[in-house]
């Protein structure tokens, strides 16, 4: 397995990271550690959670998916594996997390909290990648980085990445870190996928000047990209729960990721998964984790099924004949996800 550095930081990681914000809800700790094992064993030295998970994030039960890895972490050598993890975001945009009385925001009070939080719950004493997981659009941005410069250099953090930013929200934070002389984002966590290229739009220019990596979440779009979804059948999967969910929020994620586009294209992505003899979820993955910005592609998986069908995707590279196959998809059905 090719192994590729985050940004300009020190971390190795795997091409492929297991995710692990199913855990706790739609997968049991059991197979969780099996999942863990499994992937460790097959060369996977990447893990991401977030202390908001799992998925769906609630009150009762945010905080279980740290610990589960928290305690998987304890049976392998500590520095065999990369740890993610993320500090909630601004309670002031899209979404309210249920940590902290909703109250959350980028500054020295959350973020310091949080970390020993996270901490504490993983049962280590550093933290590999520590990101924010969504931004803040009220609190100034050197408050923020300046806190962060704090964790890497007290040791609890090695090195610093940010989530579901834009151009401008990451540039704006490296300047400042630069010219402060703090740590800065090594990377951006952002959904892409077949499914959903924006990324392409303008983030990876900044990738690519910068040396900030990308690491694309839902590379199968959640599930829709292995071809079990259609707008007739309701399948056993994340976005069937989300549908049924009471939650407004949750179910129009749901319409977000499973509509008549989405369906459409991906029955165009399992035609060209059928003629290369792999699974449309393979093919998915090997796309995401194809491209020169990207240092390793954030996959999920409930069952041992399911994570090696994402693992076939590590070694596997597709010609460009193949990758101009998938593009000529995405010119016909422009931006399926909106
Ligand atoms: N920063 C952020 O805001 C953010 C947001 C989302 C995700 N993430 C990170 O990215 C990770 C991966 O996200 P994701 O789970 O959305 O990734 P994904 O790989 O696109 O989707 C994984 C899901 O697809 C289904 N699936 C996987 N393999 C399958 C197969 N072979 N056949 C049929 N269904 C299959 C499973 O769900 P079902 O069994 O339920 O169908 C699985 O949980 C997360 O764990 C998290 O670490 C970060």
């Amino acid at each position: 397995m090719e192994y590729r550095y985050i940004g300009r930081s020190g971390l190795r990681v795997s091409p492929i990271c297991l995710g692990t914000m199913t855990f706790g809800s739609f997968c049991d700790k059991k197979t969780a550690f099996t999942l863990m094992d499994h992937a460790y064993e097959a060369g996977i030295n990447f893990f991401d959670t977030a202390e908001v998970y799992p998925v769906p994030p609630q009150a009762k039960t945010v905080g279980i998916t740290e610990e589960i890895v928290g305690e998987w972490l304890k049976t392998k050598p500590r520095d065999s594996v990369i740890v993610a993890t993320k500090v909630a975001g601004a309670a002031s945009g899209w979404f309210v997390p249920p940590v902290r009385y909703g109250l959350t925001a980028m500054d020295r009070h959350h973020i310091m909290t949080a970390v020993e939080g996270s901490l504490r719950r993983l049962k280590t004493d550093y933290i590999d990648l520590y990101q924010m997981h969504w931004p803040d659009t009220v609190v100034p941005k050197e408050e923020t980085m300046e806190v962060f410069d704090e964790l890497v250099r007290s040791g609890k953090v090695r090195y610093l990445g940010t989530s579901n930013d834009t151009a401008y929200g990451v540039t704006k934070s490296n300047i400042i870190a630069e010219y402060s002389g703090y740590k800065r984002f090594e990377s951006i966590q952002n959904n892409f996928s077949l499914l959903n290229r924006r990324f392409l739009d303008e983030m990876v220019q900044l990738c690519r000047t910068e040396k900030v990596s990308l690491l694309p979440y839902s590379p199968m779009a959640g599930g829709v990209l292995s071809g079990k979804y259609n707008l007739e059948a309701e399948p056993q999967g994340r976005f069937t729960t989300y549908k049924n969910h009471p939650e407004n929020r949750v179910q129009l994620m749901a319409k977000r990721f499973v509509n008549e586009k989405t369906l459409r294209s991906t029955e165009q992505y399992m035609a060209i998964a059928k003629e290369l003899g792999i699974a449309p979820a393979t093919l998915a993955i090997a796309w995401s984790k194809q491209f020169d910005f990207v240092a390793s592609t954030l996959i999920g998986a409930n069952s041992l099924a399911q994570l090696e069908e994402s693992l076939a995707a590590a070694d596997l590279t597709l010609s460009e004949e193949v990758l101009q196959k998938c593009t000529a998809v995405h010119n016909q059905i422009l931006y399926p996800m909106g």
